[in-house]
């Protein structure tokens, strides 16, 4: 096991009716900005709720955050917040939403242009943020990452903040609203998460391993009921969790990670607005069969104690685990097939040649470079 620190300071106040502690986690002390996306909140109660909570608080409210969260739309967020003088935010919907508000209360406390963040990859300073989640995929709600698009030069990129969400509230009743197909999203971007962080190589770390095939199996047990239950509160008590569970760095510690699917993702939203968590599931079993002599022992393992395959040859074995994967992902109602978007070479080609101008590695073991990038995606073409 590599040397590693860790700390994760986020609060979960996890439960149905958490959101009215709302009004007892926020000082009354505080200018609070309320950040908000497209109004399903609206819809569900939530919204309702949060004022509710808030009745006693000094709140102005930002709308529209979309999904892939723009820059164009997060620069007026941060100018609004400078002249209101805010001091905390809370964002309440999706990952989308909360990667905003981690970029306008870190630009709150930046002079320059909220993209320069961006590029650079780091925030140095923040003020203080929360959330209320209402769909659970990027884990955003206990990690210090975001990833945010400029619409203007259609890029998408991840950067880390300099604070973690102080809470985040998680009421599983707030799931019962999301549509199938974000509830698909939401689960491939969970199990994909812990892939990346699990399928590197054998013998780096027991319990991680054993924390990641956890998550791993716990999701492909409840996957079929998140989909086909919609109000069963203890199925999306742990679907909430395992969202949580697979990016707040509970199961990175002192291993290598990945990452290289997300990469390839990112740029593929980019150029289609494919949603986040479908890139993962196109490009994921593409990856694993480029690299299945380098993670082959892993595959191993994951075939052995996740998916149970045994019993013939190890050939046999990797192909029928990666089959498995990629079924998993199609029993969420998911596409695994570029072609099934209208996904054509010209858009590989652009992707591709990003990564040569960049110049970019990824992998755990930097060796996908823009070549094995083009291999990757012809071949879930
Ligand atoms: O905008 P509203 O109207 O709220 O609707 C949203 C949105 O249309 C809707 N929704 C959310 N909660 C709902 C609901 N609809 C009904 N009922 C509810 N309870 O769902 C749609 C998608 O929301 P979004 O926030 O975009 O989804 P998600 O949480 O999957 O976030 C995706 C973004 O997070 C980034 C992705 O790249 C993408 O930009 N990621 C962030 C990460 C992080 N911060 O650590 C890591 C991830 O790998 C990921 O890259
Ligand atoms: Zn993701």
């Amino acid at each position: 096991m590599q040397n590693f620190i860790y700390c994760n300071p986020t609060q979960l106040v996890f439960g149905k009716g958490s959101i009215a502690k709302l009004g007892d986690l926020i000082d009354k002390k505080r200018k609070v900005m309320l950040l908000f996306g497209g109004g399903s909140v609206k819809k569900n109660g939530v919204y309702d709720q949060v004022k509710a909570a808030l009745k006693n608080h000094n709140t102005v409210e930002f709308w529209g955050i979309e999904p892939n969260p723009k820059v164009e739309t997060l620069r007026r967020a941060t100018a609004q917040a400078k002249k209101y003088k805010i001091d905390f935010f809370l964002a309440v919907g999706g990952g989308s939403v909360l990667d905003g508000v981690k970029l306008v209360a870190a630009a709150a406390r930046y002079d320059g242009d909220p993209w320069d963040i961006v590029l650079d990859g780091k925030a140095k300073d923040s003020l203080d943020y929360a959330c209320v989640i209402t769909i659970s995929a990027t884990g955003s709600e206990m990690n210090n990452g975001a990833v945010i698009s400029c619409e203007k030069s259609g890029e998408k990129f991840a950067f880390f903040t300099s604070k973690y969400p102080i809470f985040s509230i998680l009421d599983p009743e707030t799931t019962y609203s999301i549509p199938l197909d974000q509830l698909a999203n939401g689960l491939s971007d969970i199990f994909v998460h812990v892939l990346e962080q699990y399928m590197t190589t054998i013998n780096q770390s027991r319990i991680m391993d054993r924390w990641a095939e956890g998550i791993l199996q716990t999701l492909i047990e409840i996957a079929p009921k998140v989909l086909n239950n919609k109000c069963d509160y203890a199925i999306r008590s742990d679907y909430m969790l395992s969202a949580s569970l697979a990016l707040n760095g509970m199961i990175a510690m002192g291993v290598t990670q990945d990452w290289a699917t997300h990469m390839i993702g990112h740029e593929l939203t980019a150029f289609t607005d494919i949603a986040h968590g479908a890139t993962l599931a196109v490009i994921y079993p593409a990856l694993l069969r480029a690299q299945k002599e380098q993670k082959r022992d892993k595959i191993l393992q994951y075939a052995d104690r996740v998916l149970h395959i045994s019993g013939e040859s190890e050939e046999i074995v990797i192909e029928k685990a990666i089959a498995a994967t990629e079924s998993f992902f199609r029993s969420l109602g998911l596409k695994t097939r570029l072609f099934e978007y209208g996904v054509d070479e010209n858009t590989i080609d652009k992707i591709v040649d990003r990564f040569l101008e960049r110049k970019s590695v990824f992998g755990d073991n930097n060796n996908i470079d823009a070549p094995i990038v083009k291999k990757i995606l012809l071949s879930c073409k």
